[in-house]
């Protein structure tokens, strides 16, 4: 399976913050937005990987994350010229994706939670229809929302209603195999000018081929849309990783646990952040001693 993280829009809901950066650039605490979609993708086990951003963004996240190789992906990029809509995300890949299934996630999504590996790892085997997930709020209507039956079958999507059927919003991730792309191109705007990705949700409903997977209590889906609930987010990655000691979206470390990166390589790229706490953090992952270290030193500077 391939991933695709869409990293566009205008942002303007958070203007002036995001009037001359990207808003999934954005810090959540000590690292960019950016990071926890890709943690995700790459916990999923996600290794090939397209970045869609606009035409100004583009350039930052190339230099953020390169070709990707130094944390064992291959991340491609393309742009997407207007925020036509989250559907036209399967048109832009079209290419990339081939003839795979696909996962996307939009770049300003934040999960935390245990379970939810499990959840992701299985998606990824899919080879027939969707997958979405179904995460219980308290207001649903600023988000697509699944109806869910009495034996957890979907049974209706709407995209941001005002009188929700139920308090499931669905998050910015999703699982298709590769019949996406053709409905994709078959998607009309919506009267707010969008392609939705509900539109796409609702043809895999009509054709019985839509999964919906219930998020329980423990996992934390974070919202980012608002000066308030960005915040918010900072503070909740903040407490978790001083009470825990683990970082959140660390993606160097997954590389690292997954086995895409070897020791030495992880100590490579912790040493130019050895002035920050999360550089520190790296190093200790590797269990260095002196000699590794200063070997990391040496191969940095072609030593
Ligand atoms: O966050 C989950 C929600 O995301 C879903 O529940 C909704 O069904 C889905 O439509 C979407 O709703 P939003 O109102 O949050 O979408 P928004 O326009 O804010 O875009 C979400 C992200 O995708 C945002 O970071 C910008 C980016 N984006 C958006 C559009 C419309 C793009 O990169 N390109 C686009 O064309």
């Amino acid at each position: 399976m391939k991933g695709i993280i869409l990293a566009g829009g205008s942002g303007t809901r958070l203007y002036p913050l995001t009037k001359a950066v990207s808003k999934q650039i954005l810090p959540i605490y000590d690292k960019p937005m950016i990071y926890y979609p890709l943690s995700i993708l790459m916990l999923a086990g996600i290794k090939e990987i397209l970045l869609i951003s606009t035409p100004r963004d583009i350039g930052g996240f190339k230099e953020l994350f390169g070709d990707g190789r130094h944390l064992g992906l291959m991340i491609e990029y393309a742009i997407q010229e207007k925020p036509n809509g989250l559907a036209e995300a399967f048109i832009i890949g079209e290419e990339f994706i081939g003839d795979s299934s696909v996962a996307l996630i939009l770049g300003d999504n934040i999960f935390y939670g245990t379970n939810f590996i499990d959840f992701i790892e299985n998606a990824t085997s899919l080879k027939i229809g969707g997958i979405i997930f179904g995460c219980y709020v308290n207001d649903p209507s600023a988000y697509g929302v699944v109806e869910i039956g009495d034996n957890g079958e979907a049974i209706s999507i709407e995209e941001k209603p005002k009188r929700p059927k139920s308090k499931f919003a669905i998050p910015g991730l999703y699982f298709f195999d590769n019949k996406v792309i053709e409905i994709a191109k078959k998607v009309q705007p919506s009267s707010r000018g969008e392609v939705e990705i509900t539109s796409i949700l609702n043809e895999y409903l009509q054709r019985g081929k839509l999964k919906v997977e219930v998020l329980g209590r423990g996992l934390a889906w974070l919202d980012t849309g608002t000066n308030e609930s960005l915040l918010n987010a900072s503070n909740f990655v903040e407490v978790i990783q001083k009470r825990q000691g683990m970082y959140i979206a660390c993606i160097e470390e997954i590389a690292y646990r997954k086995g895409y990166i070897s020791k030495q390589e992880l100590m490579e790229l912790a040493y130019p952040l050895m002035k920050t706490d999360y550089g520190k953090y790296l190093m200790e992952l590797a269990d260095s001693t002196v000699e590794e270290y200063s070997l990391a030193y040496s191969s940095m500077n072609g030593g």
